[in-house]
């Protein structure tokens, strides 16, 4: 016989990539689309049908007294810049990245750096046994900072752990995945207890004041791997990226409640762990081949930060039906453009030709400042011209062959202006200020891509004389 009002512990089926929760099984995820994502999960959507009288609270205005949030900085300026001038107490964070692309060891070392100014920080692995940490630290000549340690993974036991003592002003858990707490049934690993674990870490840090830095898998789109509810969470997303070939990793913040996205941090992994960058444009310039025809400087943005790149291209005639056209750190489907307005406005023929294009030292020139550039290199490449060693280049190229202007033209022209390129090509409708102008750099304005081509097919006839020259059109 049914009975009526019993609670009974129905299974719930949740998304382990999304989150959503099913009542029943199915292949495939209607909320993300993901195949074979979803898990049993015992009790994980209970809700409780219960009605309660809310109590009345007050209404404040916009105008009201509010303090700007205090910052505690790690002394580590990368890491500091990207945080948006250190971590706001009470915040929760999330680092996310790839299996053995630095994290714990950047973690380890923001940590050593805060101990040392005498704060109190806790590092808990829930991956590595302490001795594998210190081991690290070690080696890393950390050994001597006052970071407390332990490896665990059950969350209540490190707020209990935690809440002895003095107060913490960084909480470090690594990683996120490997926790479980007793608020869920579920098993370790699964989306519910990440979430739940998440949750009580962030009501642990709002209550106390402590600033908890959650490490995060990511999968191999990128994205931090199980509960994207985890990003909405946190008041900062940050990612720490890089690629295998290179030795520098960068650090950008996604999602930041308290400061700027957009913002990079810079660092090299040495022998001695994470090494910080203050200059990337020397690091990206560094082995360059100045006197060889098809490379071109852009004058990029990143953030708030300007970065000088080198884009090489290589056009040469194809030996197949089809020409080839390959690219490396920069879009496919920009450099397509690219290469159609050059045929359509610049008089180019490439049909017959393979085009490969590449940012050297493995950056990735998303901005669309960065066309000029591409543009200039393809051309020079096919020409022959070698482009002067002191150029620098930005600029977006539109569909009917104009050079439109960009965001934050002073910026570009001063930091390539300190690194000693003293030829700025520029769209001739940007708007330039009389104090962005300065620093010894001559502007070439640049119309159109028809302009561009005629420019530097002039170059290769009459050689560096008209590269040094003062032509008031490029
Ligand atoms: P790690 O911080 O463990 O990565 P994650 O926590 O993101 O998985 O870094 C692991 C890699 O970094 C490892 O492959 C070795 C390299 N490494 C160095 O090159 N130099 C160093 O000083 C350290 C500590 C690590
Ligand atoms: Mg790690």
């Amino acid at each position: 016989m049914r009975q009526k009002g019993m609670a009974k512990s129905r299974a719930v089926y949740v998304c382990q990539n999304c989150g959503a929760a099913s009542w029943r099984w199915q292949g495939r995820c209607d909320s993300c689309g993901e195949w074979n994502s979803l898990v049993e999960e015992s009790g994980a959507a209970e809700i409780t049908r219960r009605t309660a009288r809310g109590r009345v609270f007050e209404l404040e205005g916009l105008g009201g007294e509010g303090q700007a949030a205090p910052r505690i900085a790690t002394g580590i300026d990368e890491f500091d810049r990207v945080t948006g001038g250190g971590f706001v107490p009470g915040s929760v964070l999330l680092l996310g990245g790839e299996p053995g692309i630095g994290k714990s060891t950047l973690l380890i070392q923001a940590c050593a750096a805060l101990a040392r100014r005498g704060a109190r920080v806790v590092y808990i692995s829930g991956e590595e046994a302490v001795a594998q940490v210190r081991l690290r630290a070690a080696r890393l000549n950390l050994a001597d900072a006052p970071v407390e340690l332990a490896a665990a993974t059950q969350v209540e036991d490190i707020l209990a752990t935690c809440a002895m003592g003095k107060r913490a002003a960084l909480i470090v858990i690594d990683s996120i995945q490997t926790m479980h707490t007793s608020m869920a049934e579920s098993a370790p690993g699964t989306v519910t207890q990440v979430r739940a674990s998440a949750q009580a870490l962030l009501r642990y840090a709002k209550t106390t004041g402590a600033t908890i830095v959650l490490v995060g898998h990511v999968t191999k789109d990128g994205q931090v791997a199980g509960p994207r509810v985890v990003e909405h969470m946190v008041d900062a997303v940050l990612s720490f990226e890089g690629d295998g070939a290179h030795h520098f990793r960068m650090l950008r913040a996604s999602k930041n409640r308290f400061g700027a996205t957009g913002e990079i941090g810079v660092f090299e992994m040495t022998g001695l762990g994470l090494a910080e960058v203050a200059n990337p444009s020397a690091l990206f310039l560094a082995g360059r081949d100045a006197g060889a025809p098809g490379a071109a400087v852009v004058a990029s943005l990143e953030g708030q930060r300007p970065l000088l790149i080198e884009i090489q291209a290589l056009v040469a005639p194809t030996s197949l039906g089809t020409p080839r056209r390959a690219v490396v750190g920069f879009e496919q489907n920009r450099l397509s453009m690219i290469l159609a307005v050059l045929e359509a406005h610049g008089g180019l023929k490439l049909g017959m030709h393979d085009v490969y294009l590449n940012v050297a030292g493995g950056f990735r020139a998303d901005e669309p400042a960065a066309d000029l550039a591409a543009a200039a290199a393809l051309v020079s490449s096919l020409t022959g011209a070698v482009l002067p060693p002191d150029m620098f280049f930005f600029g977006e190229i539109g569909l009917s062959g104009a050079v439109r202007p960009v965001i934050h033209p002073g910026m570009r022209l001063s930091e390539a202006g300190k690194l000693g390129f003293h030829h700025a090509v520029v769209p001739q409708s940007q708007q330039i200020s009389d104090d962005a102008r300065g620093a010894g750099v001559t502007i070439r304005p640049c119309a159109d891509v028809g302009a561009l081509v005629a420019s530097i097919a002039r170059m290769s006839n009459r050689e560096k004389t008209v590269a040094r020259g003062r032509s008031p059109a490029l």
